[in-house]
């Protein structure tokens, strides 16, 4: 029980890397610090040739400029979201979506039955990751990005939490996709027989599995609570209610709470909660950058929901 806690600091602290994410949009055409398969890179080749309309007109001057061969490599993401039909994946496939991603979805229960207009831009696959069928799902995907986990009996937790994303990094990393991106969980300051929960335990298991066999690309993004639109059963949850005032009060009367919180227990009311749509951001600002990888804080995610926020 103890050893598993020392594992968890020493892999909090020692993998935080956190680079200061670009723009989504500017990814540098050859930033690939990874030689990944060819099949996995969805890039096309263009190429576009322009002349000056001054040297149509001046055709007979020694400065004219020759048609210029533009080549480019433009590179389409691929994006494979496990339980991107629930609260926090259906976030993220939205954004993916709108970005211009490839975006496929697998869970148990497929499709949702929103008609919201991004729903059909994705393609719903329904599967359970124990059982998949992987061809169908991960063959030329350039990043999976992992929203599985939840609560249940102890074993229900280590098994959904743990077991069935590290299941789905070994699946991944077995298809050569380059990247691997964990929704996993803020590392509340909670007294120990707390944290060794099949929840928590579960969770530092799954980003174990991501931090080794993604070295140089897996991306852990560790929220507190997450508010939204949550539906259920096609009713909407104002999350936002509650959590969208709460992390401005907190924000607001930092000086004053920061003391507590070396206290046990203290982030379960000072943790700021973040927004569904910030998380979506940061997981899909990860997705398009190869220098953004590491365990990410509540803060760090908000920054980089914010550097990306159009
Ligand atoms: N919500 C929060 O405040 C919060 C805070 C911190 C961290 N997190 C973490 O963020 C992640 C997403 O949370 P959420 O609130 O979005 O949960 P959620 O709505 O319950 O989504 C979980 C998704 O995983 C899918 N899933 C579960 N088991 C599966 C399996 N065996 N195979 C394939 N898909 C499976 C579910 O779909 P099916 O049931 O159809 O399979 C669902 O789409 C979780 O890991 C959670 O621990 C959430």
């Amino acid at each position: 029980m103890s050893s598993s806690l020392v594992h968890i600091n020493a892999s909090s602290s020692s993998s935080t890397l956190f680079r200061k994410p670009k723009a989504i949009s500017t990814r540098p055409i050859s930033s690939h610090h990874h030689h990944y398969p060819t099949s996995n890179r969805w890039s096309s080749r263009f190429s576009v040739s322009c002349s000056s309309s001054y040297s149509e007109v001046n055709t007979t001057d020694k400065f004219a400029t020759p048609p210029i061969d533009i080549v480019a490599d433009v590179k389409t993401e691929r994006v494979v979201v496990l339980g991107g039909n629930g609260f926090v994946g259906s976030a993220i496939c939205k954004t993916a979506v709108s970005r211009g991603f490839e975006v496929i979805s697998m869970s148990r229960s497929g499709r949702p039955s929103s008609s919201d207009s991004w729903v059909d831009q994705v393609t719903w696959i329904a599967g359970d990751v124990f059982y998949a069928n992987w061809d169908d799902v991960l063959v030329g995907a350039t990043a999976v990005v992992s929203t599985i986990g939840g609560f249940g009996n102890e074993e229900q937790m280590k098994r959904i939490n743990g077991e069935a994303n590290v299941v789905a990094v070994d699946a991944a990393q077995e298809y050569g996709v380059p990247k691997f991106i964990l929704i996993s969980v803020h590392d509340y300051n909670l007294p120990s027989f707390l944290l060794s929960s099949g929840y928590f335990t579960g969770k530092r298991k799954a980003e174990s599995a991501v931090l080794s066999k993604y070295p140089n690309s897996g991306v852990v993004l560790r929220p507190g609570f997450i508010y939204g639109k949550r539906k259920v059963d096609g009713f909407e949850l104002p999350l936002d209610l509650v959590g969208e005032p709460l992390e401005k009060f907190l924000n607001a009367t930092k000086s004053f709470t920061g003391p507590l919180s070396s206290l046990p227990a203290s982030d379960l009311l000072l943790a700021p909660p973040i927004s569904v749509d910030d998380v979506a951001l940061a997981a899909v600002n990860a997705i398009a950058d190869d220098d953004f990888f590491g365990v990410f804080t509540i803060e760090q995610i908000k920054e980089a929901a914010a550097n990306v926020r159009v």
